[in-house]
């Protein structure tokens, strides 16, 4: 715990001094929403896109944005220059509220509302040159994965799976088709063509993802927003994972085999590339 500036309901405070009621739904029942926005230089990534998330996100469980853009604004600025000079990722979670325990919505809950920053670490080197090892898993979350729910059990459960193989992350499979990571999206490379599933409801739409599509298509990189069964995505060429903390990391082991030649491959390497001067002309950009 540290005494780090946090906004809480209207309030700034220090998070150890942060509290909220057991009766609260998101503690009860997992019943909220959560967004994750990266800031470089003190800019946010793709605000707008963020908050068009939570919006969706919100309207999909039925809780009432409590804020307007603008106000989500103001508290992050506050929150970043609070955190100081450094990269940072803003973390911000809306409960339906406190209420006495029942599953039928409550009548009169205020939504609570908690957002924090924290120093966001450039990714280890060693992971860029050498990649990270992922194993595949059965997608056993639900049928909404579209939106970004507090709830995240399933996606828990699935990454300590990974982890206790010695894994970074667990891809998952649904169907026969690959879905994405328990906390990324996936990418593939096959023949030169950069791949990754369409958005629907068996995906949380990244923001990161969405970036990499748009810069695959300004550069005219091939590109397909396509289904991949697990067949092809386990004889892939190149296999990457993007999120907002990750940006977009190589991933040169699937169960134990490597991937391509066991190397992050050049397809990667200019996409990464492509990432990390997007990032630097927004540290660039005036306020
Ligand atoms: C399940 C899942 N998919 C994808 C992502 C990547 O989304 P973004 O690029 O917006 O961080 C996340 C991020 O945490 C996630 O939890």
């Amino acid at each position: 715990m540290t005494s780090q500036l946090v906004y809480l309901n209207g309030e700034y405070i220090p998070l150890n001094e942060a509290k909220v009621s057991v009766l609260d739904r998101g503690f009860i029942f997992g019943d909220g929403i959560y967004e994750v926005i990266p800031a470089f230089g003190g800019k946010t990534l793709r605000f707008e896109h963020h908050m068009q998330r939570l919006q969706n996100s919100l309207d999909a469980v039925r809780i009432s944005n409590p804020l307007s853009n603008a106000q989500w604004q103001a508290i992050i600025d506050k929150l970043i220059t609070a955190t100081g000079p450094q990269d940072q990722y803003i973390y911000l979670h809306i409960t339906r509220g406190v209420a006495s325990r029942d599953h039928r919505f409550p009548d009169n809950a205020e939504p609570t509302v908690f957002v924090m920053s924290n120093v966001l670490h450039a990714v280890d080197p060693e992971l860029l040159e050498k990649g990270i090892s992922a194993v595949t898993l059965d997608d056993i979350r639900w049928q909404y994965c579209n939106i970004k729910a507090i709830a995240l059990l399933p996606n828990i459960l699935l990454r300590q799976q990974a982890v206790d193989r010695d894994a970074a992350e667990a891809i998952l499979i649904r169907d026969g088709n690959m879905t994405e990571g328990t906390a990324s999206n996936i990418f593939i490379v096959s023949n030169g063509i950069i791949k990754t599933p369409p958005k629907d409801n068996k995906l949380l739409p990244g923001i990161t993802r969405d970036l990499v599509v748009e810069l695959a298509n300004t550069h005219k990189i091939p590109i397909e927003e396509v289904t991949i069964s697990e067949k092809e995505f386990l004889s892939a060429d190149e296999i990457w994972l993007t999120s907002s903390t990750k940006d977009v990391l190589p991933i040169t082991q699937i169960n134990d085999k490597h991937v391509g030649n066991g190397k992050p491959g050049p397809v990667w390497q200019d996409m990464y590339q492509k990432y990390q001067d997007y990032k630097e002309i927004l540290r660039k950009t005036s306020n």
